[in-house]
């Protein structure tokens, strides 16, 4: 008989603001120091966003990289996050504080694939989620994050076919909000797929009445048992939007830091997967707060990008930049 899914982390409410550790006064001396400035996504850990000039989501990174003027960024998140930001930044020193911290999504679409599939398809719209390598970017005619795809996949004429890499699960969900009929590359992420709908009945079962919330890159199955459905920045506003005390939320767990710290007084709960009671993406996590002070230390390791591929990535980057304002 299958084991039952394991109950899910709750996060109650903050007591109050958490003391620096030595090692976080540390790592702010050395950022003053090396005129760095220290960007983190919200899936990084807790003592990683508590020494961060900006925790954010994709979109909001993408942003602040392009208007970082200290000389060097340092960046917590995955590989492909530091290079985006090196695209749109170029002057600046791009530090990562693991160079392993890859994405399954990029890894699923290389760069010769697409080139094979675009020559097959003369004519078709590229829309690449930013969760791809800088030489995706470069083929790409449009960039979209998970906080504004269905705006910018709506910026394509409606006569246009679009192949939209590398996700097919935001793929599906944008899709289905435009109405446009998308071909999908078949890249998920293995962190989001990794929500049932079995793990999340539980959690709903034993927290009666919780709104849930679920990342675009899960599942058709756990979206559809979602109140709502959006990018990791767009979950801050919704959770301040919510009267209920508890709220489930369906993406990696780091997020719950962000959002214990901006939503005060209110109680959070990761859902869990089949087999553990949050679920955290091990390419996210393989930054630490020690990397961190040993990458501003030692001034690496850093984010090299052949400038050709660099230049073309820029386009579709500023073009993305661009359209979601208007
Ligand atoms: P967001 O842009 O919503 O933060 O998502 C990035 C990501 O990698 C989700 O897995
Ligand atoms: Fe990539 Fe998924 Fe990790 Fe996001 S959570 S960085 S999409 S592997």
């Amino acid at each position: 008989m299958p084991l039952a899914p394991p109950n899910p982390t709750v996060f109650p409410p903050l007591a109050g603001p958490t003391p620096l550790s030595d090692l976080q006064r540390e790592v702010l001396a050395l950022k003053k120091a090396k005129d760095a400035v220290i960007l983190a996504h919200n899936y990084q850990c807790e003592d990683i966003q508590g020494v961060a000039d900006f925790v954010g989501d994709s979109l909001g990174l993408a942003y602040k990289a392009a208007e970082v003027s200290a000389s060097t960024i340092v960046f917590c998140g995955v590989h492909f996050m530091a290079e985006t930001a090196k695209i749109v930044n170029p002057a600046k020193r791009v530090l990562l504080p693991d160079l392993e911290a890859g994405c399954s999504l990029a890894d699923s679409c290389p760069a010769e694939r697409l080139a094979k599939a675009k020559a097959e398809n003369p004519g078709m719209a590229v829309v690449a989620y930013i969760n791809c390598s800088a030489a995706v970017k470069a083929l790409s005619d449009v960039i979209c994050t998970s906080g504004n795809a269905s705006r910018i996949v709506g910026r394509i004429p409606a006569d246009r076919e679009i192949l939209f890499v590398p996700d097919q699960n935001l793929g599906q969900w944008v899709a289905e909000r435009t109405g446009r009929k998308l071909r999908l590359w078949p890249g998920s992420c293995y962190a989001h797929v990794q929500f049932t709908p079995t793990a999340l009945l539980r959690a709903k079962a034993l927290h009666p009445g919780a709104p849930v919330v679920a990342h675009p890159e899960c599942t058709e199955a756990v979206r559809a048992l979602a109140d709502e459905v959006c990018s990791t920045e767009l979950m801050v506003a919704w959770a301040r939007r919510q009267q209920a005390d508890t709220l489930i939320v369906t993406t990696e767990s780091g997020m719950i830091h962000r959002l214990r710290r901006e939503v005060p007084g209110k109680t959070f709960v990761a859902a869990p997967t089949d087999r553990c009671a949050c679920n955290e993406c091990r390419y996210m996590k393989l930054n630490t707060l020690r990397k961190l002070r040993d990458c501003l230390a030692n001034e690496g390791p850093e984010i090299a990008l052949d400038e050709e591929i660099r230049a073309k990535a820029e386009i579709p980057l500023r073009r993305m930049l661009e359209w979601s304002k208007t």
